[in-house]
């Protein structure tokens, strides 16, 4: 199948709503639909969407997989609620990391998290709903490199001919297949979400699992949960795409106190991009960098080296996994 792309510069965001408010509201007829929230934009451009079609027919989940920034939970329904949609939390987090545990090989660990989030999670509440359609913010990057067999996106099932239907016991509705990254922003913002949503870098949905390179743990989760949190604070204004902090799985040799520590090494990628599709590392001054490496070898335990990426993608990719 293929799909026609809608560029950003070509999008008229209001038409493309009320285009899509209809095709949803054609395909979930007088049923339930749910979607679940991940807090990005793709999926809270959907959640606004899906609200305006189906108002309350339309339930919102946020799940929480363990795999999350810091506090991202709680920030993301009280941003929600604020504009009058109600977004349920669902604990799955014990889930999650049973079923990422002892994996390392980058797509066995996407594929754990698919498989938890729709067969499992997902597909447990899509059953006690009684809702037969999922509202899903797929964008057309994912598709490609998907269909490319760069990286397994979370969210491509039709495109890879797998049916959801068939598989999960669902049907699966993506209003913004269509566009890339700048065209859902146009999107987002012209559905009245905030700059803090719609402005929002992109994040995986495998989450932190992404970044982390061999096996997921909580405390492994916990390292990179911090680095994470030290370099959104220290980047937040540079302008740039996306970045991030990823865990290694080496350890190198360190001393702290004068004895040696074989300790743990983050990494550091910021992206200057426009659409994901190729990327360059931002050229970050070297106060920023020094910043950002004392704060993570003082504030994250056991971290004894600091790295920043400097290879573009191609051939590089953004996320680790
Ligand atoms: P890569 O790492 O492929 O990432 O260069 C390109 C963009 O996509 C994001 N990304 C994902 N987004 N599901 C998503 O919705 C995924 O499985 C996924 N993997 C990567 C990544 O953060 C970047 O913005």
């Amino acid at each position: 199948m293929s799909i026609r792309e809608i560029r950003a510069d070509e999008l008229d965001a209001d038409r493309f709503i009320a285009d899509q408010v209809q095709a949803i509201r054609d395909a979930v007829g007088s049923g339930l639909a749910i979607n679940a929230l991940s807090g990005g934009v793709d999926s809270s451009a959907v959640t606004m969407l899906g609200h305006r079609a189906l108002g309350d027919r339309l339930k919102t989940y946020f799940i929480d997989n363990a795999l999350m920034r810091e506090g991202e939970p709680q920030r993301i329904v009280a941003i929600f609620a604020a504009l009058g949609v109600t977004v349920q939390i669902v604990d799955a987090r014990d889930e999650f990391l049973a079923a990422l545990r002892g994996i390392t090989d980058p797509e066995e660990k996407r594929e754990a998290v698919t498989q938890t989030f729709y067969r499992h999670v997902f597909g447990r509440i899509v059953r006690e709903s009684g809702a037969k359609h999922l509202l899903q913010g797929t964008i057309l990057t994912d598709v490609d490199e998907t269909v490319a067999g760069i990286k397994r996106q979370h969210n491509v099932f039709e495109q890879l001919g797998i049916d959801p239907q068939q598989a999960f016991g669902y049907k699966i509705i993506e209003p913004l297949i269509q566009l890339r990254k700048d065209g859902v922003r146009k999107v987002a913002a012209a559905l009245g979400l905030p700059k803090t949503v719609y402005a929002r870098m992109p994040f995986p949905g495998p989450a932190l699992a992404a970044r982390i390179i061999g096996e997921v743990t909580s405390e492994r989760l916990d390292i990179v949960r911090k680095a994470t949190a030290i370099t959104e604070e220290e980047l937040a204004d540079t302008g740039a795409f996306q970045y991030m902090a990823i865990l290694h799985e080496d350890r190198v040799t360190g001393m702290r106190d004068n004895r040696r520590e074989f300790g743990l090494q983050i990494e550091l990628r910021c992206w200057d991009s426009v659409d994901a599709r190729r990327a360059t590392p931002t050229r970050l001054p070297w106060e920023t960098l020094e910043r950002l490496s004392e704060r993570i070898l003082a504030e994250v335990p056991g971290v004894v080296s600091v790295t920043y990426a400097i290879a573009p993608k191609p051939p590089s990719t953004m996320e680790v996994v």
